[in-house]
């Protein structure tokens, strides 16, 4: 393999300043100087009372979604990410994508797709009273294409639960990418730092779960972060069980403190800026190759639509997987569908149904690859783009019960 797009999760580069206070990093068992430091800095963005170390973010939907979804009750959000979606119906509950009408055209350039639709949020809290534990919304939001949500957007959420009496919780995985496009594209924020942006953003909601895979600029670590003591409480005796004593959680105390360096360092906007325009540069480029993307592009990843590029490949036989295997065969890029392999579904009566859509990611790790990497894979980029109407779909030969793209089985046609 020559380049790992297959995500931007915990694949970051650490800094020498990560590297190094994970060398002085205090491994007791209980009350760890480490922890205090790392809730000391969570606290300081966030805002939020409790902060619960967890191993990633899985681990903290996981125990928060234990804690407060019950049978029958629904969870709604901009869109929830697969894990996400996975744990509350493991759960019994319903994971329900709210997101906003726009945001379903891949080609329309608006600045916030990855927005919550605000009226049917309130009608589905009016209709489904006492059955909405909690409320989400997805910064950004990774399966609508990286795209962030505005803050007029997140003040809405946030006022429309509250007025129904609904905790708000944040998947904050790539907060700071959202608060810099927030800083980059909303009318009257451009004088803000994004720090400033983040704790308004925090402050409009109860509570957080965090990747710090992803904004954190850690290989592993993570948090749930709550305001309200019961839930907080509820929750720590569930970490105990599975994840770890409350000042280490799935953690090593080391990993701690790389997590509160790196929660330090995403916010540097010079940082931000570089990444922003490195995902950019791949988007126009890909566009301008004749390979179609999601626009404009979010933040962490761009997303090639790949029932543009091969059309000639039906929905059951995956178009995205076709793609992303083709270039890694051409050129060493690993990508990841994000499409019918992902959402597709059996129906009932044994038809298939496809995913809305059918895109591959091509998903930018933090701090690794430089403008020359981007170059070479737009080389290989341009050479697949020259023969798509030669590629063929695939068939699944082997698919797990639940959260099957991660480990299927595919030949192809
Ligand atoms: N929420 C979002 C929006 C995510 O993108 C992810 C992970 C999670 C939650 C779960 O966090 O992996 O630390 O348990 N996304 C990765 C990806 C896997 O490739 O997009 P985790």
């Amino acid at each position: 393999m020559t380049f790992d797009l297959l995500t931007d999760s915990g694949t970051a580069a650490m800094s020498a300043a990560q590297w190094a206070a994970m060398m002085i990093a205090d491994e007791s068992y209980a009350g760890s100087r480490s922890f205090y430091r790392f809730e000391k800095v969570v606290k300081a963005l966030t805002g939020f009372k409790h902060v619960i170390p967890t191993h990633q973010g899985r681990a903290a939907e996981r125990i928060l979604f234990q804690i407060t979804v019950k049978p029958g009750t629904t969870v709604p959000s901009n869109s929830h990410f697969d894990t996400t979606r996975a744990n509350i119906e493991y759960d019994r509950g319903e994971a329900l994508d709210l997101v906003t009408a726009e945001a379903r055209d891949t080609a329309a350039p608006l600045p916030f797709k990855g927005n919550i639709d605000l009226e049917r949020l309130d009608t589905v809290c009016r209709e489904r009273k006492g059955r909405i534990p909690l409320g989400m919304i997805t910064i950004t939001n990774n399966t609508g294409g990286g795209q962030p949500v505005s803050l007029e957007n997140l003040r809405g959420c946030s006022a429309v639960l509250r007025r129904h009496g609904i905790p708000f919780i944040i998947d904050a995985c790539r907060f700071a990418e959202n608060c810099y496009f927030i800083q980059q594209r909303e009318p009257g924020q451009q004088g803000r730092s994004v720090r400033d942006i983040a704790r308004e953003v925090f402050a409009l909601a109860d509570g957080c779960t965090f990747s710090g895979k992803k904004d954190g600029l850690v290989n592993m670590g993570g948090f749930l972060a709550l305001n309200d003591d019961a839930l907080a409480a509820e929750a720590r005796n569930l970490l105990i069980l599975t994840e770890g004593f409350p000042t280490y959680g799935g953690c090593a105390a080391r990993d701690l403190e790389a997590l509160a360096v790196g929660l330090e360092e995403v916010l540097d906007e010079r940082y931000l800026a570089y990444r922003i325009a490195s995902t950019r540069y791949l988007a126009e480029h890909l566009a301008a190759l004749g390979m179609p993307v999601v626009e404009p592009p979010g933040g962490h990843a761009v997303f090639i639509d790949a029932r543009r590029v091969l059309p000639h490949v039906p929905a059951h036989e995956y178009p995205g997987q076709a793609l992303a295997c083709e270039l890694y065969r051409a050129g060493g890029i690993r990508s990841c569908e994000i499409g019918s392999v992902m959402f597709g579904k059996t129906r009932p009566d044994g038809s298939f149904e496809p995913s809305r859509l059918e895109l591959v990611r091509l998903a930018l790790p933090r701090r690794v690859y430089t403008q020359s990497h981007v170059d070479y894979m737009l080389e290989v980029c341009a050479e697949v783009a020259g023969r798509t109407r030669e590629l063929r779909g695939m068939r699944m030969t082997y698919a797990p019960p639940f959260l099957k793209h991660f480990t299927a089985h595919f030949e192809p046609l």
